[in-house]
């Protein structure tokens, strides 16, 4: 993970590179750094924990020069601390790094067997080190950076800046992202565009295996067989503004909050309201009505998305559907060929295992689908087709509206593939495309019941284990609920299948066991019904998430229930994920937990 920036700039760089990184912080927030060149000298400042750490370690010991580096840090190979915080410097040479360097060891044991002073438990400070030994030969920096990338294993993108050299940086990519931003006589290197945003939108994406040197007067770009490449330059859509987060307290609140209107937008573009049809731009690139099969990948909560469509595309396309976490696909070695699609869910469009899987079915031949939400993203230039979620930019770490707005997306995809596969009448289809434009206004009316979830979740938070159950589309969202509220709140909880209830995890119920049951009153609600008895048999305490039907039906079952409005079947996921958000997000908030930014997590995770 981690976010980088480099900058070849006229003006004071270290508020420049600051300003950077607190848009790269989704990628990672445990320490931070930055280096500058000023009349060739090199002078480096570094910070344990938030940015705003280092803010203050500038305010007292400010550093000068308009070329500089930094990094904010999602720690793999050593603890988060400040000799661990990059940038790392070895001689003339200061690197920093996001991604692994799986060969690190080895590099390590042969440099200091070299005599090199090694500061760090990191991976990241072998390449300085490596660099700087070059260096030692008379190389220049750029020979030096070349004769060393082809020596790094693993996934990495690096940017360095050099001592003696105010007009030079030089990064490289490989398995991470990294792109180039041309400005008005300065030039930037970046993780991604959002990172560049304040100071350009002319970017280029540097693609597997470039490498590339930049002064003032321009950049050259080369492959990685050093024969120097052009690479074209786009607009980046990436606005400037940073988010904030309105009268809110959490960029999560505000995310959960703003979801009946980017529900709006993203049903808009794949519902044609007038004639309650689907349109899906890009639905034409799959040839459903001939696809042998379906392989959805994806991590976390968007492979909980998968989940649930997996019920969709079996139920309305009768299309067989294969879904994979993507860190298991990607090494499965499953057999996929041209007459299948291969669909990647991902919010950032940069998590590295689903890119990974994504490359392996194109491979293979499978038609590339893509659901995410930052349309520049690695994912989204790669795949033949995306659909794109209008969730908007999504800050806080826990994802919220991405995950709703994924489901909108995947629900309107399914309902033009039983359409393309005839499976679907004309007739079933707008009945659904109604019961889907209908999901902003249930979203609204579940918003309403915020005031009952917090009294709930005062109640939660002093639980050390929480159960969630459902049948059906709600089993992913007790999986998701399960998740939400262990990242958030750091509560142990799990998610089941309420029908796998007898088959083990009914060994935890006791009367400090609650148990939150994810249960609309539909066709599988008796079924949950003889669960939730089974568990009130053993002292457990039920909350119910149910509509009046289904509290009716429990009948005293339940020492909690929160009632939503009646709803079909198919949106019950979408609106019932927003009471499962305001659990976790309500429980977290009175256990004073960092809610936007939990321990341990990024929001884009870039390293396998
Ligand atoms: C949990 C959460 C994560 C992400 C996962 C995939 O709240 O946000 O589980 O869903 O890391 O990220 P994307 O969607 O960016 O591929």
């Amino acid at each position: 993970m981690c976010g980088i920036i480099g900058i070849l700039g006229k003006v004071q760089v270290a508020p420049r590179l600051v300003d950077a990184l607190k848009r790269l912080e989704y990628r990672g927030y445990d320490s931070s750094g930055i280096a500058t060149i000023n009349e060739g000298h090199l002078s480096r400042r570094r910070a344990e924990g938030k940015l705003r750490c280092l803010e203050e370690v500038l305010e007292h010991s400010p550093i000068s020069g308009t070329t500089g580096i930094g990094h904010t840090r999602w720690a793999t190979h050593g603890a988060p601390t400040v000799l661990n915080a990059h940038p790392h410097i070895a001689g003339k040479v200061a690197v920093v790094h996001n991604g692994i360097i799986e060969n690190y060891l080895e590099l390590r044991a042969k440099i200091a067997r070299q005599g090199a002073e090694i500061a760090s438990d990191t991976d990241s400070e072998v390449v300085a080190h490596l660099v700087n030994a070059e260096l030692g030969q008379g190389k220049a920096p750029e020979n030096a950076v070349a004769d060393v990338l082809p020596r790094l294993k693993g996934a990495f993108s690096l940017v360095f800046a050099f001592e003696g050299c105010d007009d030079m940086l030089i990064g490289a990519r490989k398995g991470s992202p990294l792109a180039v931003g041309h400005g008005d006589g300065e030039m930037f290197l970046g993780s991604d565009a959002i990172a560049l945003s304040p100071f350009t939108d002319r970017v280029t994406y540097l693609e597997e295996g470039d490498w590339v040197v930049l002064s003032h007067s321009g950049v050259a770009i080369r492959d990685a067989d050093n024969q120097i490449v052009a690479r074209p330059e786009a607009r980046s859509s990436v606005s400037a503004t940073l988010m904030d987060k309105g009268n809110y307290r959490h960029f999560m609140a505000k995310e959960i909050h703003e979801q009946p209107e980017v529900l709006g937008h993203t049903l808009s573009r794949y519902l044609d309201y007038g004639s309650k049809k689907t349109h899906v731009p890009g639905a034409e690139k799959i040839d459903f009505a001939s696809l042998n099969r379906l392989q959805i990948a994806a991590c976390g909560t968007a492979y909980y998305a998968a989940v649930v469509a997996k019920y969709w595309f079996e139920k309305y396309a009768r299309l067989p559907v294969e879904i994979d976490i993507a860190s298991e696909f990607r090494y499965r070695e499953a057999p996929i060929g041209e007459r299948d699609c291969a669909l990647f869910i991902s919010q950032s469009g940069e998590t590295a295992d689903t890119l990974a899987s994504l490359r392996y079915c194109k491979q293979n031949g499978a038609v590339i689908a893509a659901v995410v939400n930052v349309p520049e993203s690695t994912i989204a230039r790669e795949a033949d087709v995306i659909f794109p979620t209008i969730a908007g930019p999504e800050i806080g770490v826990a994802s919220t509206k991405a995950f709703t707005c994924q489901l909108a997306v995947l629900a309107s995809l399914a309902i033009q593939a039983g359409r393309a596969r005839g499976t679907l009448s004309e007739e079933d289809a707008k009945g659904l495309v109604e019961q889907l434009a209908a999901i902003p206004n249930h979203a609204v009316k579940a918003l309403r019941l915020e005031a009952d979830i917090q009294k709930l979740a005062h109640s939660l938070s002093r639980a050390s284990n929480v159960l969630y159950l459902g049948r059906g589309t709600n089993f992913p969202l007790a999986l998701e609920g399960a998740l939400k509220l262990k990242e958030l709140s750091y509560i142990h909880a799990e998610g089941y299948a309420a029908g796998e209830l007898k088959h083990g995890p009914i060994a935890l119920i006791d009367e400090n066991m609650p148990v939150i049951v994810i249960a609309p009153h539909d066709a599988s609600f008796e079924k949950t019904l003889s669960n939730m008895q089974e568990v009130a048999a053993r002292d457990g305490r039920i909350i119910l998430v149910t509509d009046q039907a289904g509290a009716d039906a429990s009948d005293g079952v339940a020492e909690n229930t929160i009632i939503l409005a009646e709803m079909p079947s198919l949106i019950a996921p979408i609106i019932y994920a927003l009471p499962v958000q305001m659990i976790a997000y309500h429980t977290a908030v009175f256990m004073g937990t960092d809610v936007d930014q939990p321990r341990n997590l990024a929001k884009s995770v870039t390293v396998e």
